[in-house]
């Protein structure tokens, strides 16, 4: 839906220019938007780099797939048209982490292209970083730390992601992480080194 469904909505703006908000603050608000596999190693990954910008005293928030289905997206499922609706929010919440100066990373399957490239589009210009996990099925079936995959396979969880249901890998991310034989820290450091040399965090 493009356009609101209420009526005589006013768009209030700020008293506070972005500019002004970066300089108080002292931090560019961004998006690290991880998508991948289940079991690619998404979370893993997205909660180190908070935690590594913490230590860095770094204002930073993690938005994870799982989590956010206990709560803000718990009326969600897993059909085409709910996945959609689960990106279309999160992107939304992202927006706002990263408005407020957040170093905002999420962890979503996300695996349409269309709905990654929706995001994309709603966030100022270069704002959006796309983080291919790129982790093949078989080593995320092997690690199965959810025993999803196996689930998935005896026919126990319909329109599972790579099983049963696809995955769009991206075309053009900003980073494209193998993880496979990298540690989570090397993972990690890695999108933490981008943040820095983009001039998002000041090391
Ligand atoms: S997304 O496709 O809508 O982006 P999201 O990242 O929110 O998915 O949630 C994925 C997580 O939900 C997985 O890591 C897994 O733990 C769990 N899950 C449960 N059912 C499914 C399913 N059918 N397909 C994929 N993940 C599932």
């Amino acid at each position: 839906m493009s356009e609101p469904k209420s009526k005589n909505i006013t768009w209030h703006g700020t008293n506070v220019e972005k500019g002004e908000r970066e300089t108080a603050l002292n931090a560019k608000g961004c998006v690290l938007w991880l998508t991948g596999l289940s079991g690619s190693g998404k979370s893993t990954i997205a909660y180190r780099v908070e935690q590594l910008l913490l230590e860095r005293a770094k204002f930073t928030y993690v938005l994870d797939g799982d989590n956010i289905r206990f709560g803000l997206n718990k009326d969600l499922g897993f059909s085409p048209a709910d996945r959609t609706e689960n990106i279309r929010r999160i992107g939304e919440v992202a927006k706002l982490f990263a408005d407020a100066c957040a170093v905002t990373a999420t962890a979503f399957i996300s695996p349409y292209r269309e709905d990654r490239d929706q995001v994309r589009k709603i966030m100022p210009e270069g704002r959006f970083i796309e983080v291919y996990v790129n982790t093949p099925l078989e080593i995320c079936e092997e690690r199965d730390p959810k025993g999803l995959y196996k689930k998935a396979r005896a026919g126990l969880i319909p329109e599972f992601t790579g099983i049963s249901a696809p995955y769009e890998e991206p075309l053009n991310p900003e980073i494209e992480l193998f993880s496979a034989g990298k540690t989570v820290d090397e993972c990690a450091m890695e999108l933490v080194n981008y943040l820095v040399a983009k001039g998002f965090v000041q090391d």
